[in-house]
């Protein structure tokens, strides 16, 4: 963190008060804050968070920037204003949006990922990349998460931000969002770093099932023991929990984790048993991938599973991983 990253960050941190004010305290901020409340979120998790609103304004952002002086250069570079390339005025990024701040890894606001109240799009603009808000170094809550991580040695990665919030609010703390779909290098190290265990939870919907299979295939071959828990009729965390409510989540994430293969292994059993070459790819597929689960006990029960789903013996299953010795790997 030098200087220019520290102005980055009181930029941040400035507007963020500013925001969280206009939100809790004002007029303004009346309609996003019932919205808010409707939806679930306390206006305790609110101010811990520090969620805002940016008003429905183009010069909010700018003129408390200038008149805390710094100026519209800086906060353009920090991702604050947006220029107009015909005439290089400075104008506000963020206007009549929720602003959730994003804090990096040392607990500072670097950025802010804003939804939209009015149905425009994108529904989510985010802060682009600069100095200080790289979203291949970021997950969203890891600073607060970290400590809970730690002591579970498990991570349960999710793809919302606001459902990172409302699971947060259950007091299951063990929670980081991805920044958007895509998974790093540089996340994945990250979380080989701090657990060995990661369960991805995202929207139950298309999208999100398809960057289950992915990113679990990811992080399954780069070491991670890697779970799934699924979420029904293609709801979200936050969705799921408005609907069934806390228990019925609690419940999820306590008994209905399953091993990446065996989530892997369901999904692909239906085509499989109605396509004789789907299911020799697909018992492919299944096999190869298990030679990446370390977990000896694990490995065992995934080969069962299989072998009865599919239909086979488990010595076939066997036979076409490759030979372990006894040495430790
Ligand atoms: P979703 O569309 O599932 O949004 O996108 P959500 O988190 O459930 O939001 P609500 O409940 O409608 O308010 C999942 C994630 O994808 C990224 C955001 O990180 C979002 O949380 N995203 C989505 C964007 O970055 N931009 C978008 O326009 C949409
Ligand atoms: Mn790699
Ligand atoms: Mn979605
Ligand atoms: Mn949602
Ligand atoms: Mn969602």
């Amino acid at each position: 963190v030098d200087d220019d990253d520290m102005q980055f960050i009181k930029m941040h941190e400035h507007v963020s008060d500013l925001f969280h004010h206009i939100l809790m305290h004002t007029n303004e901020g009346s309609e996003a804050l019932n919205y808010l409340i409707e939806r679930g979120f306390s206006s305790e998790l609110l101010k811990k968070e520090k969620i805002g609103l940016a008003p429905k304004m183009s010069s909010f952002t700018k003129n408390a920037i200038l008149e805390k002086g710094f100026t519209e250069e800086a906060a353009y570079s920090a991702g604050l204003l947006s220029r107009n390339e015909t005439n290089f005025s400075y104008y506000d990024r963020f206007v009549n949006r929720i602003m959730i701040p994003i804090k990096n890894h040392q607990n500072y606001i670097v950025g802010f990922t804003a939804r939209s109240l009015d149905g425009s799009e994108p529904k989510y603009l985010n802060t682009p990349e600069t100095k200080v808000f790289q979203k291949r170094h970021l997950m969203f809550n890891l600073s607060d998460a970290r400590k809970s991580i730690r002591t579970q040695d498990e991570i349960i990665l999710m793809e919302g931000h606001l459902d990172v919030l409302k699971v947060k609010s259950l007091n299951i703390e063990n929670i980081v969002g991805l920044m958007g779909t895509a998974l790093s290098e540089e996340n994945i190290s990250l979380l080989n770093r701090l657990a060995s265990n990661v369960t991805l939870m995202f929207d139950g919907d298309g999208a999100g099932q398809r960057a289950t299979v992915d990113i679990g295939e990811t992080l399954l071959k780069h070491g991670l023991n890697t779970f799934v828990i699924q979420l029904p009729g293609g709801m979200d965390p936050d969705e799921y929990i408005e609907s069934s409510g806390e228990e019925s989540f609690r419940y999820l994430v306590k008994n209905e984790k399953r091993h990446y293969i065996h989530f892997l292994a369901e999904k692909l059993l239906n085509e499989s048993m109605h396509n004789d070459l789907a299911f020799s790819q697909n018992i492919n597929t299944l096999t190869d991938l298990l030679t990446y689960v370390n977990d000896d006990a694990i490995r065992t029960r995934l080969i069962l599973h299989i072998s009865e789903r599919y239909g086979m013996e488990k010595s076939q299953i066997e036979s076409k991983l490759p030979v372990r010795t006894s040495q430790k790997r």
